[in-house]
C-alpha cells in the first residue's frame, strides 16, 4: 500500500512557518500551549542539555503521571538544540512539531512528515493558531511559519526530503557527506479526532525501514522518541517488531523502553546516540 502512495503522491514540500525570533522587536508573548510550563521559553542560543529543572521535570512526568509522550518531550528537551536539523516522522496533529518549534531555531531545520495531507493542515492551523496567535505583525508570522518543511510522504523516504531542504538552507553535512540529525520522533498508529480515517495506520515495513535509517543519520547526543501502540489492528505485531528491532540497534545508541505496567496507554522507546 505505501510505496504505490509514495510514487504516485508527489513529495510536497511547503515552507510552513515558525515562532517568534528572540531579536524582534515586535510585541511577542509567549505561547498558549506549554506542556512543561516551568521549563518556560528557550533562548535562541541555549543548548539543551540535562539540568536540575529538566530532571525534576522528568522525575515528576514518572512518578506523577506516567503519560509517556509527555516523558517523550521531556527527554527530547534534554537532547534538541536550538540549530539542530529534527524531523517528525509521524506529523500527525502535531503535537512533537509544536514541541520542535519550541526548541529549534531559525539556524536549525524543522522536517514534518506524514502520509496523509490531512495532519499537515490540522498541525498547520496549530501553529498558527497557537503558536502565533500573540503575534500582530504578518511578517513575523510567516516567519514564525516558515521554520517548519512539510511533506506528505512515507517516513520511509524521510532521507530525500531532508537533504534536499538541508541544501538548500546550507545545513553542514558530516564527514561522510550526511547530515546530522538531533532527533526524530515517531509515533505510530493513526490520526486521532473525530472524523479521521483509521484505516490510515503505520505499517512494519515502512516503519522499520525508518528507524534503520534514522540510527545511522542520529548525531551523538541525539535521540530518536518512539511511541507505540497496541490497540488498534496490526498495532501488536507493529509494537513486537519494533521492540525487537531497536533492541538490536550497535552499542552506542542506549535504548531504553518505558512502559507503565498497569495501564494500556502506549510505550515509549527512547534510542540515545551516546557515541
Ligand atoms: C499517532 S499519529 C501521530 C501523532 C503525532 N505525532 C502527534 O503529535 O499528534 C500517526 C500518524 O502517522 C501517519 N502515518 C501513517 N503511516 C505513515 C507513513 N508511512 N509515513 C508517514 N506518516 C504515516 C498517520 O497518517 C498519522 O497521522
Amino acid at each position: 500500500m505505501f510505496p504505490s502512495l509514495v510514487l504516485s503522491s508527489p513529495v510536497v514540500c511547503i515552507p510552513c512557518t515558525y515562532v517568534y525570533s528572540t531579536a524582534s522587536t515586535h510585541r511577542v508573548r509567549a505561547p498558549r500551549r506549554r506542556v512543561f510550563p516551568r521549563l518556560g521559553v528557550h533562548n535562541a542560543a541555549q543548548q539543551h542539555t540535562y539540568s536540575k529543572e529538566n530532571d525534576d521535570v522528568l522525575a515528576n512526568s514518572i512518578l506523577s503521571n506516567g503519560k509517556v509522550t509527555k516523558i517523550a518531550h521531556q527527554l527530547l528537551r534534554s537532547c534538541v538544540r536550538a540549530d539542530d536539523v529534527v524531523v517528525d516522522l509521524t506529523c500527525g496533529r502535531g503535537t512533537d512539531t509544536l514541541l520542535f518549534l519550541e526548541l529549534v531555531k531559525a539556524d536549525g531545520l524543522i522536517v514534518s512528515l506524514d502520509i496523509q495531507q490531512e495532519a499537515l493542515d490540522i498541525t498547520r492551523r496549530r501553529i498558527r493558531e497557537e503558536f502565533c496567535e500573540h503575534i500582530s505583525d504578518e511578517a513575523e508570522r510567516k516567519k514564525i511559519e516558515e521554520r517548519v518543511y512539510f511533506a506528505r510522504t512515507c517516513h520511509s523516504v524521510f532521507e530525500s526530503v531532508v537533504d534536499g531542504i538541508a541544501e538548500k538552507k546550507g545545513k553542514k553535512k558530516s564527514e561522510t557527506n550526511e547530515i546530522e540529525i538531533g532527533a526524530f520522533t515517531m509515533n505510530l498508529g493513526y490520526l486521532t479526532g473525530k472524523d479521521t480515517d483509521k484505516s490510515i495506520v503505520t505499517r512494519t515495513r515502512t516503519t522499520l525501514e525508518a528507524l534503520d535509517k534514522a540510527s545511522k543519520l542520529l548525531r551523538v547526543g541525539g535521540l530518536i522518541t518512539i511511541c507505540c501502540y497496541r490497540g488498534h489492528e496490526g498495532g501488536s505485531e507493529e509494537t513486537d517488531a519494533v521492540l525487537d528491532f531497536v533492541s538490536r540497534f550497535p552499542p552506542e545508541i542506549t535504548v531504553t523502553k518505558i512502559d507503565v505496567l498497569n495501564r494500556s496507554g502506549p510505550v515509549l522507546l527512547s534510542c540515545y546516540r551516546q557515541r
